[in-house]
């Protein structure tokens, strides 16, 4: 199946004014007139105008310096350029003065956001809310194609289990489900519903495997069998390419040995003759030349020969295919069918997003929808939903009418830049609204601001000055993490404790005696243990963009009502890595055995119990998959299912009385998890296989039904097939991923 055509079948343009942008759409076409169109200027195409389409090139620095290339018809692609006036420039030279006339997709890592900037995507994926995801994502693609970007380098869908792993910030965590859904919701709000002047086109990252580097270090290689890929690392880029998605980057890891830009088993076998994909393939910012650092290539001709025959259409900053393509069809080594496939890739995407027709940006209005107040108003909301209580003793909400002075305190408190996190190429610091900033509006008079550390690593022995300022108020509001920089690509951390003296800074505000909510903002799930007995209150905010302060604000003052979950496992320590919810049962699980603290030194060589844990740490983390806390609490009740045993081809109806038994509204998440009891595999304890967020009033019940097709149960078995294996399931609708009393069903 065609997928990108299917799509663009959606699409036949209208001219017409889009009441956002106020841009004007074009016609495009139906799908069968762009393959038309595709093949006709293909027709036309010389083999080195071919090849120049296949090649993409970062800007910056002067439009003249690729004016004569651009002529030639040598480049297809330019990422990193955001001013619109030279956008144009660029085109202009491409589109006026250039043979065939053909225009630039111009590419932007537009990751969370392209001014407004909403929280980094694993704080996307703590909302647990893919409607309101897609709304960003559309907002992003909104305010960026407004400029002149018309493709992003998003959504990251790899995987991630070992938060040391500085592009864990990046995705949406550790669960395959979750991943998915983002995914889609995000391709969904970037390309838009039907393809107009404001779609974006996505790009999913990186095929394959990224996240599972060896070590947590960025770029190391990574060992999964094709039972791993098919079970848990491909179906979010499936999900993401049945929803339409118009491009893929192929990854800087090797896999078992191959590097996935010369790896032609993910990229033709599983991606296009499985997939259907007819979209475009870019490498990795040089990942082809990369590969002859790997040790997999002699040179640049020959990693462009190999990344050319396993599937790569575009290679990102490399020129391996601008040098050398053209002798390598000449020598037999790459077939012209070869090139002409790729191009036919790469102008489709150009044709579904309307370049040929209107390639210029509309540098007068490209201003306009910049920090709107509804995209604004959308990431607070956003930031609402993505922060997750991780502890309360009931200091919060906090009332603001019994609180005269707030002490604010902490090197987060006030950091424009490092709120945002990191890929936030174009938020700018002056519009962002910082927690200090927020509270100080919101209480005039009543905010007092003494750092403590005026950077996460700062060392300090003493806080004097804070601990004074702490015994003068009413409640101390603490902002700790880490700053942007921290996380992100190739920012990889081995420990992952607060850094520099902050817990130190904790524990003396706690000892105060005063009243302590803390608030994390950081790129990953910290270890974060050690802190909490000094704290009455803990917010986790991944790094939140833009309208962090307000929404922070609104949470600790309880004119919201948190319902974040966690997307990931938190960790008690880092030596627990990897360790995530849907891990397969072992042979020893463990039973609740002591730990060696509890043990006298004589004890024999059995008596810890033979089960899978760890001495020091037992086996569970500090906070589970699928956790968070509300003002209010959720009482799950009745779950029932429609029927005992369900046929291969049926549906799952299950429900359930879901009770808002606290004093506050509020919103939980509900969660349905599954185990497949027997298999010709080992199964996973859990599985998430569906979501929603339900929100009640105080005191409200309401009965939930959840529907799920049986198909969903399915996975890649012994024998290499995906299907659903009938037996024996467990079921479990909770809070979390820990939770709940399962129900059994038969599959039959
Ligand atoms: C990153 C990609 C990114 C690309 C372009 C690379 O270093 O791995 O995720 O899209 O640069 O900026």
């Amino acid at each position: 199946m065609k997928y990108i055509r299917n799509l663009f079948l959606l699409a036949v343009a209208v001219v017409a004014v889009s009441c956002t942008t106020g841009q004007t759409t074009t016609t495009v076409g139906t799908s069968t007139e762009v393959e038309k169109k595709v093949e006709q200027l293909l027709g036309k195409m010389t083999l080195a105008e071919k090849i120049g389409q296949m090649n993409q090139v970062s800007a910056g620095g002067d439009v003249s310096n690729y004016a004569e290339s651009l002529r030639k018809g040598q480049i297809g692609s330019i990422l990193n350029e955001v001013d619109p006036e030279k956008i144009n420039a660029y085109q202009h030279i491409a589109v006026e003065e250039s043979r065939l006339g053909i225009p630039l997709l111009v590419g932007r890592d537009v990751i969370h956001g392209y001014h407004t900037i909403f929280p980094i995507p694993l704080g996307l994926a703590a909302t647990f809310d893919p409607e309101l995801v897609e709304k960003g994502a559309r907002i992003a693609a909104v305010e960026a194609t407004a400029q002149g970007t018309r493709w992003t380098f998003s959504p990251m869908l790899d995987i991630a289990r070992d938060p040391r792993w500085g592009r864990i910030a990046e995705g949406s965590g550790e669960d395959t489900y979750l991943d998915s859904r983002m995914a889609v919701a995000m391709v969904r709000g970037y390309q838009g519903s039907s393809l107009d002047e404001t779609s974006m086109a996505a790009c999913v990252k990186h095929f394959v495997g990224y996240g599972a580097a060896e070590g947590g270090r960025d770029y190391n290689s990574t060992y999964l069998s094709e039972r791993q890929l098919r079970n848990i690392y491909l179906p979010p880029f499936e999900a993401a390419i049945q929803a339409g998605a118009m491009t893929l980057m192929t990854s800087f890891n090797d896999n078992d040995g191959v590097p996935s830009t010369a790896n032609a088993f993910i990229l033709k076998d599983i991606l296009r003759n499985e997939w259907g994909f007819d979209g475009l393939v870019v490498t990795d910012w040089d990942s082809m030349g990369e590969m002859i650092d790997h040790g997999y290539g002699l040179d640049r001709k020959d990693v462009a020969m190999k990344a050319a025959n396993a599937g790569v259409d575009m290679d990102m900053m490399t020129f391996g295919f601008l040098s050398h393509l053209e002798e390598l069809v000449r020598s037999g080594e790459v077939k012209e069918s070869t090139i002409d496939e790729a191009v036919r890739h790469i102008l489709r995407v150009k044709f579904m997003l309307g370049l040929f027709e209107n390639p210029y940006v509309d540098v007068e209005a490209s201003q306009a929808v910049q920090y709107a107040p509804a995209h604004l108003e959308a990431a607070c909301k956003t930031v609402e939903e993505s922060v997750i209580l991780l502890q309360n003793d009931g200091t919060l909400p906090l009332q603001a009418d019994r609180i005269r002075t707030i002490l604010v305190t902490g090197p987060m408190a006030d950091a424009p830049h490092d709120q945002l996190g990191t890929w936030a190429f174009d938020g700018q610091k002056s519009h962002t609204v910082t927690p200090l900033k927020a509270l100080q509006e919101r209480f005039p008079g009543k905010v007092v601001y003494v750092p403590g550390l005026q950077y996460s690593r700062q060392e300090r022995n003493r806080f004097d000055d804070v601990v004074a300022a702490a015994r003068r108020a009413d409640v101390v509001l603490a902002f700790l993490g880490e700053e942007a920089i921290l996380s992100g690509e190739a920012h990889s951390l081995a420990d992952l404790n607060l850094i520099g003296s902050q817990s130190a800074l904790l524990a003396a505000l706690k000892a105060t005696g005063k009243p302590v909510v803390a608030t994390v903002m950081a790129g990953r799930p910290l270890t974060i243990e050690r802190d909490l007995p000094n704290c009455n209150a803990l917010l986790y905010a991944f790094h939140p963009g833009t309208m962090g302060g307000p929404a922070l604000a609104n949470l600790l003052f309880g004119d919201a009502n948190p319902s974040g979950k966690t997307p990931v496992t938190f960790l008690r320590t880092v030596g627990q890595v990897p360790m995530y919810y849907s891990h397969n049962m072992t042979g020893r699980p463990y039973r609740g055995e002591k730990m060696l603290v509890d043990i006298d030194q004589e004890a024999g060589q059995t008596s810890l119990g033979n089960t899978s844990y760890y001495l020091d740490y037992g086996a569970y983390p500090l906070f589970p998959f699928g956790y968070g806390l509300s003002y209010t609490t959720f009482a799950y009740s009745d779950l029932t299912m429609d029927k005992d045993v369900y046929p291969v081809d049926g549906t799952i109806s299950v429900s359930f009385m879901l009770t808002n038994t606290g004093a506050y509204d509020g919103t939980e998440v509900v969660q349905l998890y599954v185990r497949d009891l027997v298999g010709s595999l080992t199964r996973p304890v859990r599985e998430l296989k569906q979501f929603q967020r339900i929100s009640l009033k105080a005191g409200e019940s309401r009965q939930i039904r959840m529907e799920l097709p049986v198909a969903d149960l399915a996975f890649f078995g012994l024998d290499g097939t995906k299907k659903v294996e009938p037996g024996e399931f467990h079921l479990w609708v909770a809070g979390d991923s820990v939770s709940g009393e399962p129900i059994s069903f038969q599959v039959r």
